[in-house]
């Protein structure tokens, strides 16, 4: 019984360079293949192996206790993450090596060794004791992409107190919420952030947000933007102030493995915001395995994330798993986009940037803006390319692949969630042949199928649910305050302790893995369900598109019918020959089936902020209902109004 339809299939195929697979930490298919068959032997043996690589100030006594579903790993054993992160490098020559280099909006820089983040950390550590921040509690920070961003959240993890990073692009409503579902006691902001030239009032947001937040004593303002703020004597103390003449000498507290590091709160494209609990020992080990092993990271590279501190992307893989490995990390804090579509290529020469980590969205955005901007760049440092966020179409995959890697880099397509904390199904970069779309294989360690309603595993080729059959280090350890609701949301649909990840996935003839998307997205024509990412991919892989977003509207005769919002390239008018072409070309990449009933034109999809395109509104907009549901995490208010007024066909 196949739960989705998986009709679009894809033959092209890559293998990385000799010279990549030959110095890469995991070389080779024969290598790759035997830690695999390590690893799904003992998936325990395998991490706890992987913990090894950490600093424990205590060995731990047990690698798992599974008390489905709540998972504790490396049980008893002690450890802090910033002196993970920092202290450990001090001892060698890592010390004054750039942890951080950093480029603001307006084009200020700024390079922190580790030595300098350390002093750093501690003396805002040491500030945050003397407002009586203790461990366990919780300290909300609202910050731009700054290095004191990284500097506050290790402060925190250096005294147990539990970090929750909200965006720096949310509104203070939805700031208050989440201040009041984790009880800070503390919150960290600027006056102000860089942001498409223009300045946000982050302090006025936070002033907002607090009037309604009893919980919060303190909030400390970093000087950012220069803008003008408003003062509570009581309440505000400017960061400057408050770590004048502090001392640098703050022990690292050792903490449980267990300890809760952070919450951060994903409404993911639906519902109330949940405030996902991550570990330190557990989210720690994987962390810094998966950035050494998937990005092939080494010490003299120059690595670059793109994503905000305020994802989990940002945790993960801007501050605490290059941090972890010694690696030096880039931190920009604007607009691709700004002042040109060359910020980012801009930066990539300036830096030699030789890892790059980006989301499908921008680069879609980048194919749309054209080739030339990154052709004005060198673009020659650059060694691997990585993507998460979203399925990669494979038209974005193939341009992404020749027109920024030059060809020669291999692409890892990395698929995960806020919830896992870190990568879970990823290719190995100098072993693993690559296919345009696919996230190919699940990690080693990480024992992921794709199943039907009744938890059995689907056929290949058969689209199906993604489950993680069984648990793993960084997996959230549950939903701030909401035990129900965490065994409601992940581990009721299959049974015996299986994580129900909410995605529709296949896997192909060879055991490729396949992302379908959210299986909420999922169009129900005639009986065929059908995967939203598919059409989109086959509708993009037509010259004229851009982007196209793809949902089910309510249709007597199939059950549903399918509107495609569609964005042209920027130099292409809308047209009803095109839309005609764009049909005839959905029919036969994928099949009658799939051609759909009404194409729409917009110059751009609403999306979250981090970049995904919020179908759940689409749906309602092409239901013709009008717009209900929460939009509290929609980037761009006027596309709404914009795509509601559009006339129907
Ligand atoms: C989607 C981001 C296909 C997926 C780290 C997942 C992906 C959700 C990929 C989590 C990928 C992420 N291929 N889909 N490589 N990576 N997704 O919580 O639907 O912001 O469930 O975490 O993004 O998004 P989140």
């Amino acid at each position: 019984m196949a739960t989705i339809d998986s009709l679009l299939k894809e033959k092209r195929r890559f293998s990385p360079s000799t010279e990549f697979a030959q110095k890469a930490r995991i070389s080779g298919e024969a290598a790759a293949s035997k830690l695999r068959a390590l690893a799904a032997k003992s998936p325990e043996k395998f991490w706890d192996s992987a913990a090894k690589d950490l600093l424990w100030a205590k060995p731990w006594k047990k690698t798992l206790v599974w008390k489905p579903p709540f998972a504790q790993w490396f049980v008893g054993g002690k450890l802090n993450l910033s002196a993970n992160c920092l202290d450990r490098h001090l001892d060698g020559p890592r010390r004054n090596k750039a942890a951080i280099l950093w480029e603001g909006e307006p084009g200020d820089r700024r390079t922190l060794t580790y030595q300098e983040l350390h002093y750093e950390v501690c003396r805002f550590a040491n500030a945050l004791k003397s407002l009586g921040v203790e461990k366990g509690d919780r300290v909300a920070i609202y910050l731009p992409q700054v290095p004191e961003a990284a500097v506050a959240m290790l402060a925190c993890a250096r005294i147990g107190a539990t970090h929750s990073v909200v965006f720096g692009g949310f509104s203070s409503d939805a700031l208050r919420d989440r201040i009041l579902d984790a009880q800070a006691k503390v919150v960290v902001t600027a006056d102000g952030g860089y942001r498409k030239g223009a300045v946000v009032p982050l302090k006025e947001n936070v002033d907002k947000a607090v009037v309604q937040t009893p919980c919060v004593k303190k909030v400390v303002v970093l000087k950012r933007a220069g803008c003008k703020v408003d003062w509570n004597d009581g309440r505000d103390v400017w960061w400057a102030d408050l770590v004048h003449g502090r001392s640098a000498v703050c022990p690292a507290e050792p903490l449980d493995s267990e300890h809760p590091l952070f919450i951060l709160y994903t409404s993911g494209t639906t519902g109330k915001p949940k405030g996902v609990v991550h570990s330190t020992g557990g989210y720690l080990t994987q962390v810094a395995w998966t950035t050494k092993h998937v990005f092939d990271l080494r010490e003299e590279d120059t690595y670059w994330c793109t994503a905000d501190v305020g994802w989990v992307t940002g945790h993960s893989y801007v501050v605490f798993g290059p941090l972890a490995n010694g690696a030096t990390t880039v931190m920009y804090e604007g607009a691709p986009l700004y002042p040109h579509p060359d910020r980012f290529w801009a930066i990539v020469e300036r830096l030699r940037v030789s890892i790059f980590y980006t989301a499908p969205t921008a680069i879609r955005t980048f194919v749309r803006f054209g080739d030339e901007w990154p052709k004005k760049h060198d673009l020659s440092s650059l060694r691997l390319l990585g993507t998460v966020g979203e399925p990669i179409n494979p038209e974005a995959w193939l341009w992404y692949q020749k027109v920024i890697g030059g060809g020669k880099c291999p692409i890892v397509d990395t698929w995960w969630q806020t919830e896992t904390g870190a990568i879970m199904i990823s290719p190995l970069p100098g072993a693993t042949q690559t296919k345009p779309g696919s996230a190919t294989f699940p990690l080693p360690g990480i024992v992921a199928e794709v199943v039907d309603k009744a938890g059995e595993p689907v056929p290949a080729e058969q689209g199906g649910y993604l489950v993680i059959r069984k648990p793993w280090p960084s997996m959230l350890r549950g939903i701030y305050g909401d035990p129900e609701r965490f065994k409601q949301q992940y581990f009721s649909q299959v049974a015996g302790g299986t994580y129900f990840t909410g995605d529709g996935s296949r896997i192909d003839k060879d055991g490729y893995l396949w992302v379908l998307g959210r299986i909420d997205d999922v169009i129900n024509v005639a009986g065929h369900r059908l995967s939203t990412m598919e059409v989109e991919s086959a509708l993009v892989s037509h010259p004229v598109v851009a982007e196209a977003a793809v949902v089910g509207r309510p249709d007597e005769m199939k059950g549903q019918g399918i509107t495609a919002f569609v964005t042209l390239e920027a130099k292409q008018a809308p047209s009803d020959r095109i839309k005609d072409e764009l049909r005839a070309h959905v029919v036969k990449a994928i099949g009658a089936i799939a051609r759909p009933d009404e194409i729409r034109f917009t110059d751009s999809l609403p999306k979250t902020r981090s970049g995904k395109i919020m179908r759940r509104l689409l749906r309602e907009v092409a239901a013709g209902q009008g717009v209900k549901g929460d939009t509290t995490t929609l980037e761009d208010f006027s596309i709404l109004a914009k795509l509601q007024s559009t006339d129907e066909e």
